[in-house]
């Protein structure tokens, strides 16, 4: 059964760079999950290196568009050291199509993509992702460990849902849209619709919680929130 994980840039790449520690553990991970029967997607942020090459460009009078390829190139530098990580387990190059990955997805059990193209972000890489091979079931790896009512950073008296369906999430990240301008929510508004429309369950867990992720691959309980159909 295709899985596909999305993990976010900012654990791959820190003010440090490459965090190969951190890869090395995902990939016992993903190995132990191989050996499970699952086959995997994984979708592979930017992080840190790519926002501050986006804000070094704007500052430099680059426009938008530009931006976000600078940006998506950072994505597929963050998936080569992924691949590199995952040793043979994946398909040795950075997909950068849907259609290439549905059509090496048959044949591996890892395939590995970044960015596609600007606009977007690889939340909703992901998702199209999964559509693309059938995966109902979407991981999404960050440093936040779940949906919050409110952000988490900022209010301490947050409450975090175990539990909610596609329109509950979809209005929690509307409302954080308007009420929080310029601050991102854990999953952008569009890759809410797609999961919604393709009923892909999705698990948000945090990445430094080696177990929650295991165990939301295995699709058993864990401290994050899971969004479904309820
Ligand atoms: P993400 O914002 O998806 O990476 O992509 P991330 O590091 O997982 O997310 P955060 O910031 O830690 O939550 C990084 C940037 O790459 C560009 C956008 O500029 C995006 O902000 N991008 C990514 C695209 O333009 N298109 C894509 O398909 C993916």
């Amino acid at each position: 059964m295709h899985i596909v994980l999305s993990l976010g840039g900012s654990l791959v790449n820190t003010e440090n760079g490459t965090d190969t520690e951190y890869l090395a553990k995902i990939n016992g991970i993903i190995s132990k999950c191989i050996a499970k029967g699952n086959k995997f997607g994984i979708v592979v942020g930017g992080g840190f290196a790519a926002r501050k090459k986006a804000n070094k460009l704007r500052t430099k009078g680059k426009n938008e568009f530009e931006c976000d390829e600078a940006a998506i190139k950072i994505t597929w530098k963050n998936a080569k050291s992924v691949i590199a990580a995952l040793g043979g387990s994946a398909y040795p190059k950075v997909i950068k199509d849907f259609y290439k990955a549905r059509k090496l997805a048959m044949h591996n059990n890892v395939v590995v993509m970044g960015g596609t193209i600007p606009g977007i972000t690889t939340d909703t890489d992901s998702v199209l992702l999964a559509e693309a091979i059938g995966a109902k079931q979407l991981v999404n790896i960050s440093n936040t460990d779940g949906i919050y009512d409110s952000d988490p950073r900022k209010n301490p008296t947050a409450k975090k849902f175990d539990r909610l369906d596609y329109h509950q999430l979809i209005h929690i990240a509307c409302e954080y849209d308007t009420r929080k301008a310029g601050e991102n929510f854990v999953f952008d508004i569009l890759a809410c619709k797609l999961i919604a429309r393709s009923k892909i369950e999705t698990h948000f867990v945090s990445g430094h919680s080696l177990n929650d992720l295991e165990n939301a691959i295995d699709g058993k309980a864990h401290n994050g929130t899971i969004v479904k159909e309820i």
